[in-house]
């Protein structure tokens, strides 16, 4: 497991040997976020056991966020799955064996649930990828991997100890960084995105890896 996210409870590690290219076009497929009423997001969602090597999609589910660690009435969303030729890409399953290591998880008995998102920004709107502000996603470890800042300027996402408290980490994650978080030690948001000048419409493309969900249920 990670050093300094067992110690400080986040990390933010380098993956430069992902190759990003493999993956980067799936993003431009995937369905508009329909729970979003801006329209700004794009997603899918899937969840795994089995190992990074061989990862094994579990049957389809609705995504379930509680009320007691979001902030927000209970909620049960549905998304469509992650495409086939992302989960048996080399790539993506380097990106969950990265995941396993730094977090110790053992993908066999606890699954991962796996989110890729577009957040889309333009000239005349922002994209926001935290509107429910400074939150817990309700899981043990959250990790975020950055694909892609096609065109976009802040979106700086930060770590902190409660709702009240400013930042212990803030920092635009480049393409190729996982940022780390103890989502039970530690809350998180990012700040909305805005388009570099000139550009009409520009995109940050991540995956969200989580696991231990099953914490938030049995409590
Ligand atoms: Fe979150």
């Amino acid at each position: 497991m990670n050093n300094d996210l067992q110690g400080q409870g986040f990390a933010v590690v380098d993956a430069p040997e992902v190759n990003l290219s493999s993956v980067a076009g799936s993003f431009e497929l995937l369905p508009v976020d329909k729970y979003l009423a801006s329209g700004a997001r794009s997603r899918r969602f899937s969840w795994f056991a089995g190992t990074p090597q061989d990862p094994v999609k579990l049957p389809h589910k609705l995504f379930y966020q509680t009320e007691k660690y979001e902030g927000r009435p209970d909620i049960h969303r549905e998304f469509d799955e992650i495409d086939s030729s992302v989960y048996k890409d080399e790539n993506f399953k380097q990106l969950l064996e990265i995941y396993v290591h730094e977090t110790g998880i053992n993908m066999a008995n606890t699954p991962i649930e796996v989110h890729q998102l577009r957040i889309s920004c333009g000239d005349d709107f922002d994209g926001d990828p935290s509107p429910e502000g400074v939150h817990r996603d309700g899981c043990h470890y959250l990790g975020v991997f950055v694909v892609s800042r096609d065109g976009v300027e802040g979106g700086e996402t930060s770590v902190h100890l409660n709702k009240e408290d400013g930042p212990i980490y803030e920092g635009i994650l480049e393409p190729g960084q996982f940022l780390f978080i103890d989502d039970e030690k530690l809350m998180h948001t990012a700040v909305p995105l805005t388009t570099r000048t000139g550009l009409s419409i520009a995109h940050w493309d991540i995956f969200v890896f989580t696991a231990g969900e099953h914490r938030r249920k049995e409590n």
